[in-house]
């Protein structure tokens, strides 16, 4: 059976990987096409399975514009899995929190994004019919509330805000955060951008989730004491039910 849902695992959010039943996982590199991943914590690896009885693809790691990946590269998965079938994506995340009521640990459905990512993309001319532009939801307002709506079921609350890719691969100056609070951002990575371009382009309805791994203090820069790749780690497990729970909501409903 087809996959229909696809799902993005970010850094220190591949717990979830170990969840898909009747799994089948392909190291990227022995897709051809695929670029070679070298970040700690990811797996690197392409998963079909199911979750809550429904066939699925899963990507246990991703690319990113600060390792050197082209943003072809760091989009050809998301095309891969479309051609397999999926027309949903789950594009997950560790981040920074910016907003201030953010703690270690919550949730972020992401309802629209800053790009600061810069690249040259082709995205394929016959493809771009479906591209919303400024104006156009790039992030699917049903499946943000029902990710939402899914928390609120659960005991937790997932947020909703603004997500701010950055190249990287340094975190922010107190500057920085201090004008990303300013310009309105509650969460900041390094990724996601460039595949939910992608996605959008293709007509892909598509959810982001942040997990917030490390937030910004007054007194110290973002990320500075706060964000080491073992705290990522740590705090994606905490977060890692809540996340669970509101991607097998999702895979098990089409609303
Ligand atoms: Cl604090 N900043 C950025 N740019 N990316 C991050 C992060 C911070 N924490 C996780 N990813």
């Amino acid at each position: 059976m087809k996959p229909l849902t696809s799902i993005i695992l970010g850094s220190g959010l591949g717990g979830v990987a170990d969840k898909i039943e009747k799994a089948v996982a392909i190291p990227f590199n022995k897709i051809p096409g695929f670029a070679r991943s070298t970040a700690g914590g990811h797996r690197g690896q392409l998963i079909l399975g199911e979750l809550e009885d429904t066939p699925i693809v899963a990507m246990a790691g991703r690319f990113h514009r600060y390792e050197g990946w082209t943003i072809d590269q760091i989009t050809f998965p998301v095309y891969v899995m479309a051609s397999l079938g999926a027309d949903r994506l789950i594009a997950s995340n560790a981040a920074g929190g910016v907003n201030p009521k953010l703690r270690v640990g919550d949730i972020v459905v992401i309802r629209d994004h800053l790009n600061w990512i810069h690249g040259p993309s082709r995205i394929p001319k016959a493809q771009t019919r479906n591209l919303l532009g400024r104006r156009g939801n790039l992030y699917d307002p049903p499946m943000a509330k029902l990710a939402i709506q899914t928390s609120l079921a659960r005991n937790f609350t997932a947020y909703q805000g603004t997500y701010l890719a950055t190249l990287g691969p340094t975190y922010e100056t107190r500057a920085e955060y201090r004008m990303m609070r300013r310009i309105g951002v509650d969460v900041v990575g390094m990724s996601t951008v460039p595949e939910v371009l992608a996605a959008s382009a293709i007509g892909m309805r598509t959810l982001g989730l942040s997990m917030v791994s490390n937030v910004a203090r007054p007194d110290a820069p973002i990320g500075e004491a706060g964000a080491n790749h073992e705290e990522v780690l740590a705090a994606g497990k905490a977060a890692e039910t809540k996340m669970e729970s509101i991607v097998r909501a999702i895979v098990k409903n089409r609303a």
